[in-house]
């Protein structure tokens, strides 16, 4: 998830797209670019790392002129690495682009482009569309917007294009599939960034891209067409945020906002693992099926929220492919003398990559001879580079110490790697396979449905806000939830709270039980429903208080329920990715009532690198 700036009016287009940048460098910050057109030339200055490192390379290099692009990188394809830092260009240095996305037939564009003469400098999937609109450019002697017009029916995949073209210096293309784009024009000015707060500075009337839209941005005026290139209305939308509010999408807090990202960062970590045959694609793992079918074991390693996702990502596993799993908390991992060989896989859980026990343990690892994939959200991040393979989870950048939509795309990749196993190792008829993908590809819309629920779960928030203690429970993936709930809870709002297996209760945890305790259970699970409500039961008979999450429209949870959270139906397996959105606003709003700050924790930093 990169951001994007673009500006053309009278001013200075350099500080107008610095100060756009670092309004949006929460969306990425792996380099930094900017590309200026004036006299005919676009020049372009790149660098790997934050902000400052492009500022100093600017120092006493500014360049000049009043039409300009620029970048902000969350690296997908291609390291973090000058070369691969955006504005790109084609090869006569007279189209530029900037890109927000994944460019899923990049390799078949790039040999075919190299086939007709092209040369590439970089690794990335941007740079074949900047080459792409040159080729169509001199083939046809079409206009910029002709040419991205053309483009965006030749790529495939999610793209935010915003392309300037040195012929044309009082003009800027964008183009819009998936990745947001917002467009704007005031007195002499036109603007584009990924998100309102590059926009901000000069305009709160805002033109929002739909999907398959293009947009011709001039100073002062924008004009909009389809992909076919049908010219449109456009339609403006007035912002009424402060700017400071604005860096926060106009939520309160980044946690929020995280949690209203996460349709997206599901659809994100999906895209490209269906392919054209319509079998689970996951390129990354590049074993042979043979070295699949030797895996013998798997062993799951992570920290926090990351370990509860590897908790129901193991019923999952074993139950798609057969292969016993064991989870370990990476803290305790290599302490415990584990049986590991060559035919082992180790699963490697951490969103920022740089979790030191996490790391260890994934090290201690491989000296052992076991294979490893790591999942991480972080490109660049050390356990890529101590990992056999990685998965990323392409989340965005997530700022809130409270993991949100990172554990969403975590459950999301951990789930496409299982069944991607089991068609390799024929455990699972093609048919489930698909039936799966297929619920998972419906996930993104339920949970934009299931984000309407929150002004329930803040009035029950409210309720409990004063409770000292809070009990989670769940049986087998509600298990993993019951932990994932207390563990949200107590980190954002300094509650007592405790995950438990439901039927562990009476084996100690029920002594806690008295009037005024608030339960929260976790019911989606069809297989052990009945038993989840039997213990809702004796929960009750001590006075507890019931918050129940349970399945949308469940009259017999209803009854039960002191509160309910009503969640839509999907597949057993995939509960955790729903189950997540009524108990992050929980813990969320809780904080809120009790007047705390859910993004900045006490005590807590976002990536503990430390053992
Ligand atoms: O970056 P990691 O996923 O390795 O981090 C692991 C834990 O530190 C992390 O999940 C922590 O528990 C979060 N603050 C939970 O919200």
């Amino acid at each position: 998830m990169c951001g994007i700036v673009g500006y053309v009016g009278s001013d200075q287009a350099l500080p107008v797209l610095l100060s756009g940048m670092r309004m949006l460098e929460y969306r990425g910050y792996d380099s930094a670019g900017v590309a200026i057109v004036e006299d005919g030339e676009i020049d372009i200055v790149r660098k790997a790392g934050q902000i400052g490192n492009l500022e100093a390379a600017l120092e006493g290099n500014e360049p000049s002129g009043t039409l300009g692009i620029g970048h902000t990188r969350w690296a997908t394809h291609g390291g973090p690495t000058d070369g691969n830092a955006h504005p790109h260009r084609d090869c006569t240095g007279r189209v530029a682009i900037v890109h927000n996305g994944i460019i899923e037939n990049h390799d078949v564009l790039r040999a075919e482009l190299v086939a007709k003469g092209h040369t590439f400098e970089s690794e990335t999937d941007t740079e074949v569309a900047a080459h792409l609109i040159e080729q169509i450019i001199s083939d046809k002697g079409s206009t910029l917007l002709e040419a991205v017009t053309e483009a965006v029916n030749i790529l495939e995949g999610a793209f935010a294009l915003v392309c300037v073209r040195a012929d044309e210096p009082d003009v800027i293309v964008t183009a819009r599939q998936e990745p947001p784009i917002i467009v704007g024009a005031a007195d002499g000015v036109g603007l584009v960034g990924s998100d309102v707060p590059a926009l901000l500075g000069h305009t709160r009337d805002v033109i929002p891209l739909d999907n398959r839209q293009i947009a011709e941005v001039r100073a002062g005026s924008v004009r909009l067409y389809d992909f076919e290139g049908n010219e449109l209305e456009v339609q403006t939308v007035h912002i009424d945020w402060d700017l400071e509010a604005a860096e926060k999408g106009g939520y309160e807090d980044f946690m929020l906002k995280e949690i209203h990202e996460q349709p997206d960062a599901v659809r994100q970590t999906m895209l490209g693992r269906i392919d054209s045959n319509g079998k689970v694609s996951l390129d990354e793992v590049h074993w042979t099926n043979g070295e699949l079918k030797d895996i013998d074991k798997i062993v799951i390693v992570a920290c926090g929220t990351s370990y509860n996702a590897g908790m129901a990502a193991k019923h999952a596993i074993e139950h798609w492919t057969r292969i016993p799993v064991e989870l370990d908390l990476a803290s305790e991992f290599r302490y415990r003398d584990p049986v590991l060989d060559n035919r082992g896989l180790v699963i490697g859980i951490t969103q920022s990559g740089e979790t030191a026990d996490t790391l260890a343990a994934v090290r201690f690892a491989r000296e052992m001879g076991a294979r490893v994939i790591a999942v991480t959200n972080v490109v660049g991040s050390s356990i890529t580079r101590d990992a056999d393979a990685v998965i990323f989870t392409h989340a965005g950048p997530e700022i809130g110490v409270a993991a949100t939509k990172t554990f969403l795309g975590q459950l999301v990749a951990l789930n496409v790697l299982a069944l991607y196993l089991a068609q390799e190792r024929g455990s699972m008829t093609v048919d489930k396979i698909r039936e799966t993908m297929a619920a998972m590809e419906a996930l993104p819309s339920q949970i934009e449905d299931l984000l309407e629920i929150k002004e329930d779960v803040k009035a029950a928030a409210k309720r409990y806000s004063e409770a000292r203690d809070i009990i989670f429970i769940g049986r087998g993936v509600g298990m993993a939830m019951a932990l994932e709930g207390a563990l949200k809870l107590k980190e954002i709002s300094y509650i007592h709270a405790e995950g438990y297996a439901a039927g562990e209760l009476k084996h100690g945890p029920i002594a806690l039980l008295q009037e005024g305790v608030p339960v929260v259970a976790l019911c989606t699970g069809a297989k052990l429903y009945d038993k989840m409500l039997a213990n809702v039961e004796e929960v009750r008979a001590r006075g507890a208080s019931a918050v129940i999450v349970a399945p949308r429209g469940d009259e017999r949870a209803r009854d039960l329920a002191d509160d309910i959270f009503e969640v839509p139906a999907t597949k057993p397996l995939l509960t955790p990715i729903l189950d997540a959105i009524p108990l992050q606003l929980f813990a969320y709003y809780i904080a809120k009532e009790k007047g705390l700050s859910p993004d900045k924790p006490r005590n807590l930093a976002k990536s503990v690198t430390v053992e």
